[in-house]
């Protein structure tokens, strides 16, 4: 089946259903692996590829931009990264959203990525200690210098959002096309604001761990320890701990007699369900391995009969969240806007 290209919000850009997260290159995924994944994908009909200065440190930015250079499809690709996430362990300059470490950060994405340009760059976390304005102008002079054609968020609330939308109004800067959060069966809370925020404003939405991190294929069961190397195996991580909790088993639990039902793998069902929701643009996979991108990619052609999506709001209901997928920064804004 061919991959269905979408809207990218108001922008007149078609994106493809599926967008490729590259987090793991460079991590797990050596940079042979990668370059396949990414080879493949593209040859599969997926045109937009997601990373960000921090996985890894740059190794995932350096993967995909070898594998660009290597196979030539620089220009057919939509590439997106971000910046905020630490890239260093002791300068506390070297991370988060002020005009210094947004602009020398796209320099060296830019460099990681072997290119001249960004598609999408991304603010990969709001931060209440800075001001909304320094980040927007920051990011309108990138798009001005050519480096960057469109801004997007991460992990941002609907109120942060309609407030970035509404200062760039009135500084007259370019505004977030695109916002990127957490969405998968296991929490579902921006169908609460954020979703419907998202299409009243024309925003694309990239949902990021439409698997749960892996914790939505049915390799995780109740009372066994997670498998060895497993996402999840890493019991050091807090995050981790936190999400692995006792609900999110009565969920896959619940959802695993209809996937038998339908013969998909328990993936196929999670990923078509968010691939499928109103308002979504592209779910991002994250493969560690190429089996993983091609029962990933089986998802696009699971679609779901209303009774079936009935079936799946009674196992997790419309808003519901079950393990916490983002702890962003909703504090009280503690800046002066201007
Ligand atoms: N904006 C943000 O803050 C943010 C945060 C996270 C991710 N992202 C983006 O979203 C992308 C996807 O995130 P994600 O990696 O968390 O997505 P995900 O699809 O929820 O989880 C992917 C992980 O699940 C496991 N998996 C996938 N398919 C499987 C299969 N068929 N069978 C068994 N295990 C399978 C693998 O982990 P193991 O095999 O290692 O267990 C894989 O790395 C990332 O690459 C990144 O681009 C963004």
């Amino acid at each position: 089946m061919a991959l269905e290209m979408r809207p990218f919000g108001r922008t007149g850009v078609k994106v493809s259903s599926i967008c490729l997260g590259a987090m793991m290159f460079g991590a797990k995924t050596n940079l042979e692996d990668s370059c396949a994944i990414v080879d493949k994908a593209l040859d599969s009909g997926i045109n937009f590829i997601d990373t960000a200065n921090v996985y890894s440190r740059g190794r995932s930015e350096e993967a995909v931009g070898e594998a660009l250079a290597r196979n030539g499809k620089r220009n057919r690709t939509f590439l997106a990264t971000k910046v905020h996430g630490a890239m260093d362990d002791d300068d506390p300059n070297m991370q988060g959203t002020s005009r210094r470490h947004i602009i020398q950060q796209c320099d060296e994405s830019l460099r990681r990525l072997k290119t001249d340009w960004i598609d999408l760059y991304q603010i990969h976390r709001p931060r209440s200690d800075t001001a909304i304005d320094e980040t927007l102008r920051a990011l309108d002079d990138l798009i001005r210098a050519g480096k960057v054609r469109y801004i997007g968020s991460s992990t941002y609330a609907a109120y942060q959002l309609v407030e970035s939308i509404f200062i760039a109004k009135e500084l007259g800067t370019h505004r977030y096309v695109c916002e990127q959060p957490p969405y998968n069966l296991l929490d579902r809370r921006i169908e609460r604001e954020l979703l419907p925020m998202a299409q009243s404003y024309g925003m694309a939405i990239i949902p990021w761990s439409p698997l749960a991190g892996g914790l939505l294929t049915g390799k995780y069961q109740r009372g066994d320890e997670p498998p060895e190397g497993s996402r999840f195996a890493d019991q050091t991580n807090p995050l981790y701990r936190r999400r692995l909790n006792d609900r999110i088993y009565d969920v896959v639990e619940g959802l695993q007699p209809m996937a038998e039902a339908k013969g998909v793998t328990l993936s196929q069902l999670a990923l078509g369900w968010v691939h499928q929701q109103t308002g979504v643009t592209s779910p991002i996979i994250g493969p560690r391995a190429m089996e993983q991108f091609d029962d990933n990619m089986k998802a696009v052609e699971v679609s779901f009969e209303d009774d079936e999506l009935r079936q799946v709001n009674r196992v997790i209901r419309r808003g519901e969240s079950v393990a916490p997928f983002y702890e962003a920064d909703f504090g009280p804004a503690q800046y002066a806007r201007r």
